[in-house]
């Protein structure tokens, strides 16, 4: 019998399967329907201190299996998402995501989400890439070592983790890693979008905000975040977690998210594009490759990515 039930950040999970923050997260009855559709859990849409209405449309797009955002961070602010949580019954499997548009929002947000009893995970988004005249956080890493130890400071150990942007350089890997284990965080999310790609549309940019300049999410970037969750699996104490997030469009996808070394999962376009019924489908998915290889739970490949050896044939793979 195969069993999806998984164990991340001292919680118990029924699947490894959560939509990606900003899909399917930003209303109360959004959330409302990814219980409905017995996802394993969800995260809240990335809060900010106020309200905000985002960047101007057209700032969403999708292309295929792929999609380009711009959004600038439309949501109703903090106190929205609490009220939704802390009445959640299970509140303490919940993730619940913030974006300080400053260093000097961290505390802020930190003092409405203590005072609030909520006892679930906090994901601290330090990868927005469409807010106009903010870099990306991630990209910073005095910045980033900065937010981490007032983060620290602020939040009880094992109950935060980072939402980081894809990296591209084995140093850059290496610097971010050695960052992340000063600190007790239960996990590290890879990747957000990937930052400031465009696409067109017949002759126009797809989008408006940015000159089209947006976040690429879907199928194009399946072997970036599968590079980052490797890459962080190597380099990240061990009990720090991974959430795979990134290109996932079947069971296929996410089986190699956990290859990788991810304990859980998260759906940005495809939920975007095919709605909450891809959960169920998509587990059985993940139960259909799991049988193909003879396992039976997530723990039997979780982290086991083996590498090919020098001179071995690749068994029907085209070279
Ligand atoms: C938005 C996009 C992101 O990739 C993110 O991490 C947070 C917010 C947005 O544009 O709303």
């Amino acid at each position: 019998m195969v069993q999806l039930n998984t164990e991340f950040a001292g919680r118990t999970y029924h699947s490894p399967f959560m939509n990606a923050s900003g899909v399917h997260c930003g209303l109360h009855k959004l959330l409302d329907d990814l219980v409905g559709a017995e996802a394993a859990t969800y995260v809240t849409k990335s809060a900010t201190v106020e309200k905000r209405s985002g960047n101007p449309d057209p700032r969403y797009y999708n292309s295929d299996q792929n999609s380009l955002n711009s959004m600038g961070l439309p949501n109703e602010g903090v106190e929205y998402y609490l009220d939704y949580v802390t009445k959640d019954p299970h509140s303490k499997n919940r993730l619940f995501s913030i974006s300080p548009m400053t260093f000097y929002d961290l505390p802020i947000l930190a003092e409405k989400i203590n005072a609030s009893g909520f006892d679930g995970l906090i994901e601290i988004n330090l990868s927005c890439p469409n807010v106009v005249g903010k870099p990306q956080i991630g990209y910073d890493f005095e910045q980033m070592a900065a937010y981490l130890k007032a983060a620290n400071e602020l939040f009880e150990p094992h109950t935060y983790g980072v939402k980081l942007p894809p990296y591209f350089d084995f140093a850059h890997f290496d610097t971010v890693a050695e960052i992340l284990n000063r600190y007790p965080i239960a996990f590290v999310n890879s990747i957000n979008s990937v930052g400031n790609a465009l696409m067109i549309h017949e002759q126009q940019t797809a989008i408006f905000p940015k000159h089209g300049h947006g976040g690429l999410g879907g199928a194009f970037i399946k072997p970036i975040a599968l590079s980052n969750v490797h890459a962080f699996h190597q380099r990240l104490n061990a009990n720090i977690e991974i959430i795979g997030t990134g290109g996932i469009t079947n069971g296929r996808d996410a089986f190699e998210h956990i290859l990788c070394g991810a304990s859980m999962v998260q759906l940005g376009t495809v939920l975007a594009q095919k709605g909450t019924g891809i959960f169920k489908i998509i587990e059985n998915e993940l139960k259909a490759e799991m049988a193909k290889y003879g396992y039976e739970s997530i723990d039997d490949f979780k982290g086991k990515l083996q590498y090919i050896q020098e001179n071995d044939a690749i068994s029907g793979a085209s070279h």
